[in-house]
């Protein structure tokens, strides 16, 4: 099957769209608590007729933690899935090395940009949201199943993390 896309397209687009955690969240860029964090769609609070609109709030911005805490512990284990795929393919087309270097470059900033929305809400929030993990745990056990099961899990995330509204 032939793709539709060359490396050296996609490390062109990839350097077109170069953000930086700092453009998004730190210094004065700070989290609204007064604000939603997930759209309706997402959080599905609005129908709970028996929370007040502040509880619906609190609960939308739990969900919100909630996602980005998920997104962060799963990016967790895309990274070193994605090196450990790219390694073999890392000579003979210098595009392609820089390509997949790139993208493992973006999970890594993915996670770092997850982590510092978490502490930034765990700053904020007021209450302790528990969650699992640790994520390097969970890494470890999803990265040790057999490689075509981590594969899929590994896309399938990747695919919902394009389309998140963070
Ligand atoms: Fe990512």
């Amino acid at each position: 099957m032939k793709s539709r896309y060359s490396y050296k397209e996609t490390f062109e687009s990839g350097q077109k769209v170069a953000w930086q955690v700092e453009d998004i969240i730190g210094g004065e860029k700070r989290l609204d608590f007064r604000r939603p964090f997930l759209p309706e769609s997402l959080a599905r609070v609005d129908s709970m007729d028996f929370l007040s609109a502040e509880e619906k709030l609190l609960l939308n911005q739990i969900r919100g933690y909630g996602y980005l805490y998920t997104f962060g512990l799963v990016e967790e284990f895309i990274l070193p899935f994605d090196l450990d795929s790219a390694r073999p393919h890392l000579s003979g087309d210098d595009y392609r090395t820089r390509a997949l270097l790139r993208f493992a470059g973006e999970e890594a900033k993915h996670i770092q940009l997850f982590k510092q929305f978490a502490a930034e809400f765990q700053r904020g929030f007021g209450s302790t949201c528990n969650t699992i993990g640790p994520p390097e745990e969970i890494a470890r056990a999803v990265l040790s199943h057999h490689r075509p099961t981590a594969h899929v899990s590994c896309a399938t995330w990747e695919d919902a993390d394009a389309f998140s509204p963070l």
